[in-house]
């Protein structure tokens, strides 16, 4: 094993669970042994596997991004290890790696047994507050890069959609004291919110409104609205829906800029977005990754003008902008 030096090596570890289960999900479906014959796209694979086929062109993607297949057109192949290991054949790690999927129950609970108690089910009680913290750790360093590169102008409306933490929030208010900035989520989030701002020392720099941003009106006119890691938890039409609920919201020169993890078009690259594309299929119901043109596409739709993509950094994070006028 490859010793952890940094942070980037840690956040490699801590996030190896969703290589690991989108490896044993291809297994259980025995995706590699239903390819050891020759390539096949993922409507016919869906069809002989009893599977979803969107999901599993999610699955397949990650699996290219992964090294295990390889795809040409819309035709996906096993590559050489795949098809040695994992398909049925003389050199096949299928029955031992089946075995570790088996264990998975078990590891979910090595937490309660290493505690010495017997493990529960359901979400965690402070599955909220790690969900909203984290994001704060996520963004802590890009939010002043971010703020960087979007400037606003004097006393501007800004709205930070889905803001979490407020983390972005924050450093445009710091930097533009007659900026008006408002960070909107739902009451269960900025219930954490509210510590972390009041442990910055931030409270006053930014209004919180609480919300459904699908359901509840979004507020406004604003000058700005940033949504940042949002688009991922929902499906294209929702996401089409809200966009056009925020390009409403604006003033008539307002603009809007969107934050993804964004997939490159072939949606088997890079190798972190591809598998966050997974942990969104199985965390959400409609939610999955989304390409640049597809985010480009889907702000075009939504009304807006001049929409444009900036080049990834080096987790694959793409801001796409555009203008109501
Ligand atoms: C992945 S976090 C991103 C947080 C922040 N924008 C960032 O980039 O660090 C998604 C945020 O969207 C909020 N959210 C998701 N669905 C929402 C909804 N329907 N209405 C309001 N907020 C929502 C969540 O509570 C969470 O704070």
């Amino acid at each position: 094993m490859i010793p952890v030096r940094s942070v980037d090596d840690v956040m490699e570890m801590a996030h190896s669970y969703q290589k690991s289960m989108a490896l044993f999900v291809a297994l259980r479906l025995d995706v590699f042994s239903a390819l050891a014959g020759g390539a096949a796209d993922a409507r016919a694979l869906a069809r002989g596997l009893s599977a979803d086929p969107r999901n599993l062109s999610i699955l397949l993607n990650a699996m290219v991004a992964a090294g295990l297949l390889a795809k040409a057109g819309e035709n996906y192949r096993n590559t050489a290890v795949a098809q040695e290991v994992l398909s049925d054949g003389p050199r096949s790690m299928r029955s031992i790696l089946l075995h570790h999927l088996n264990c998975w129950e078990e590891w979910t609970g090595l937490e309660k047994k290493i505690r010495g108690g017997r493990r529960g089910s359901g979400r965690p009680p402070d599955y909220q507050e790690n969900f909203i913290r984290g994001m704060e750790d996520n963004s802590r360093e890009r939010a002043a890069l971010v703020a960087g590169r979007i400037p606003l102008r004097a006393g501007e409306r800004v709205l930070d959609l889905g803001g979490g933490p407020g983390t972005y929030a924050v450093e445009w208010a710091k930097r533009y004291p007659d900026a008006e900035v408002t960070v909107f989520d739902t009451p269960e989030t900025l219930r954490v919110t509210r510590k972390i701002l009041r442990e910055k020392g931030a409270s006053r720099l930014v209004r919180l409104q609480e919300g459904d941003f699908l359901k509840d009106p979004l507020g406004g006119p604003c000058d700005f609205i940033w949504i940042s890691q949002i688009l991922h938890a929902y499906s294209e039409k929702d996401c089409l829906f809200l966009l056009r609920k925020v390009r409403q919201a604006l003033a008539p020169d307002g603009r809007v800029a969107v934050q993804e993890f964004l997939l490159e078009e072939s949606k088997t690259a890079p190798l972190g977005p591809a598998f966050f594309s997974v942990h969104m299929a199985a965390m959400t119901e409609g939610g999955r990754a989304y390409s640049a043109s597809e985010v480009v596409s889907m702000l075009r739709a939504a009304g807006f003008r001049n929409v444009s993509a900036d080049r990834p950094d080096h987790r694959g994070v793409r801001i796409v902008s555009g203008q109501v006028s």
